[in-house]
């Protein structure tokens, strides 16, 4: 999940200084963003700091981020000539500063934490893609998926091209994991999920997995879908906060590797309850494998001494399993 960012004063003194896209764009940065969790809170791992919508930007989408209104891409792809307006697309050139990020990371946190990278899945790229923004219901992904379902598909699969590149040049730069970001699948129905969100995740998985380096796939909204994620051929899954992670093993089972799923929310309250919170995680989750994390992304409200109370709440509270 999102780790650093606007909740962190350090991160907001260089926000003044540049736009949340030149920070993407500019390796130094970006990894100093990326270490300040590890520093201030005393995190496991460090994300690079990037977005998932930055390919959009290189194969040609007119991407910015307007405050208060998140991202706007201004060109949006509807149709399937649309889709024909997307450039060819190299994730070491277009994007070429973010594995020059995780390369810097590896050199300089490497032997202190792993370093994670991501990306977002087809469907959740296409909303983006199609809706311009972010969006409530989704209506112009619907449209041109119901309407053209041959167009929408030519979409989804540049879209696993250009996903299935951009970890892989994060996996060659040094990612020791790295993240599939499927956010707005959770929006779609059971079958709609099977015929278009699942099959392009799964392609993108099967072309990045490689021995020692683990995919973990998030869903927002996971519940009701659980068996279905559990065959996209990930090595953990992101586990969202509407369902108990106890449910969560009662379909999935007891082997499989969780990530989550903290109510971000919780962090606005106080530290006592914090601490019951994550014990009730932990006691969901039971001896299962389970990476502790959120079930989605930090808020920027979020006062940053809950977030490092958690941090040692989830030390001291989880027991660890040698094995595992
Ligand atoms: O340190 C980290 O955690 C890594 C950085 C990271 C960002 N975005 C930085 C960011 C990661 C992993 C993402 C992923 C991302 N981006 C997702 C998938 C994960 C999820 O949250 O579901 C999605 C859907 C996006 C698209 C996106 N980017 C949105 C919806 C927004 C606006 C959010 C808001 O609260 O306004 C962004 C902007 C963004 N991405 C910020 C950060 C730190 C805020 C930018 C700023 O103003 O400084």
């Amino acid at each position: 999940m999102r780790q650093a960012g606007r909740y962190l004063p350090e991160y907001q003194a260089i926000r003044r200084e540049m736009s949340f896209l030149e920070l993407c764009h500019t390796p130094e940065k970006a990894a100093e963003v990326s270490i300040q969790p590890l520093d201030i809170l005393g995190v496991d791992g460090v994300i690079v700091f990037c977005d998932i919508l930055v390919p959009l930007e290189a194969m040609g989408m007119d991407l910015r981020f307007e405050t208060g209104k998140g991202p706007v891409l201004s060109d949006p792809i509807r149709t399937g000539s649309d889709v024909k307006r997307l450039k060819a697309y190299d994730a070491n050139v277009e994007t070429g500063y973010l594995p020059a990020a995780i390369r810097m990371l590896v050199n300089e946190v490497g032997h202190r934490a792993p370093i994670i990278g991501f990306a977002g899945a087809p469907y959740t790229l296409a909303c983006y893609a199609i809706e311009g923004q972010t969006s409530r219901h989704y209506g112009s992904t619907k449209q041109f998926m119901m309407a053209d379902p041959v167009g929408f598909e030519a979409l989804l699969t540049r879209l696993v091209d250009a996903v299935a590149d951009l970890l892989t040049a994060q996996i060659e730069a040094g990612a020791s994991m790295v993240q599939l970001f499927d956010t707005w699948a959770g929006d779609l129905m059971p079958d709609q999920y099977r015929q278009w969100a699942l099959p392009f995740a799964q392609r993108v998985i099967e072309r990045v997995r490689r021995p020692g380096v683990p995919v973990v796939y998030f869903l927002n909204g996971v519940a009701g879908k659980l068996a279905d994620v559990n065959q996209a051929g990930a090595d953990v899954l992101g586990i969202d906060w509407r369902i108990g992670l106890d449910d969560v093993r009662s379909i999935v089972g007891n082997n499989a590797v969780l990530q989550g799923n903290l109510d971000p929310c919780t962090l606005y309250a106080p530290e006592e309850v914090i601490d019951q919170r994550v014990q009730a995680v932990l006691d969901a989750n039971g001896t299962g494998p389970h990476v502790f994390n959120l079930g989605h992304g930090i808020l920027p409200t979020i006062p940053v001494k809950h977030a490092q109370h958690l941090v040692s709440a989830v030390k001291r509270l989880s027991v660890k399993n040698p094995d595992v």
